[in-house]
């Protein structure tokens, strides 16, 4: 199976895990999400967990040898299948170096890197609005994208929908200022190395689906 490694970077909100998921089930990709391990270790009740718990619900970003430490851990121990989406990680350009040095350890490159670009007025909206499956992880949105019937996922039929605690107005803030602070930075990083496809996230859901597929397809 060929493999292709690719980043997918963008504010909260601007559709990164709603695309992951779709490459995962279309590409048999593996999406490594910084932000469902952190929930996944919160809900584990480990230290590290509580450590981040805080953090995370005010919007700050959790420090960059966690996050290392976990993409450093699945990408040693999993599965690579179709190869790699980097989703929300990396986030400052210490996590962008930490990356570059890990898949070269492993004898693998980083294919694209994909901005997918939104205006920051749509972004309130999107978050605020949106649900995910807690059996699954599917996502969902009260507008954009319900569930056929409400209150059951489309896909595993599970009942127990649920809002993440950062997904407030107040904490978007934050998020918000993180994102321009830290992680945009790697927008111009990642062009001058000629890895930066940028696309529009304005666009309908398959709308976009399509431009992500159009650049993996020139790989
Ligand atoms: P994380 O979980 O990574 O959150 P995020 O980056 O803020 O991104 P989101 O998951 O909110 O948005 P998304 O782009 O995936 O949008 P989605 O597809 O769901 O991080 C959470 C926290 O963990 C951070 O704040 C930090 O504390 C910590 N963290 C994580 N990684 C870290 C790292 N590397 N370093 C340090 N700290 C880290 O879409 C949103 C909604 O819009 C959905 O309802 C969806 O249905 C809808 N939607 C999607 N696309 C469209 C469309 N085209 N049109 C209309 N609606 C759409």
């Amino acid at each position: 199976m060929t493999q292709t490694n690719i980043i997918l970077l963008g504010p909260p909100g601007a559709g990164k895990g709603t695309q992951a998921k779709r490459l995962v089930d279309e590409r048999q990709m593996v999406q490594l999400s910084t932000g469902d391990m952190l929930r996944e270790a919160r809900t584990s009740g480990t230290e590290m967990g509580r450590r981040v718990a805080a953090v995370m619900d005010a919007g700050h970003l959790v420090t960059d040898d966690i996050v290392i430490g976990l993409i450093e851990e699945r990408l040693t121990t999993g599965k690579a299948g179709g190869g790699y989406i980097f989703d929300g990680f990396p986030r400052t350009l210490k996590q962008a170096d930490a990356l570059g040095d890990l898949l070269q350890r492993l004898g693998q490159k980083l294919d694209a890197v994909i901005e997918i670009r939104v205006d920051d007025e749509v972004l309130k909206d999107r978050i605020v609005g949106r649900y995910t499956c807690g059996n699954c992880g599917a996502v969902y949105h009260d507008k954009y994208r319900p569930t056929k019937v409400p209150g059951v996922c489309d896909t595993c039929g599970s009942t127990n929908m649920k809002r993440r605690a950062d997904d407030t107005e107040e904490a978007l803030r934050t998020r918000m200022l993180a994102y321009y602070r830290d992680t945009s930075p790697l927008i111009g990083y990642y062009y001058a190395l000629r890895q930066l496809t940028t696309i529009d996230g304005l666009a309908p859901m398959d709308t976009v689906a399509e431009a992500v597929a159009k650049v993996l397809d020139k790989r």
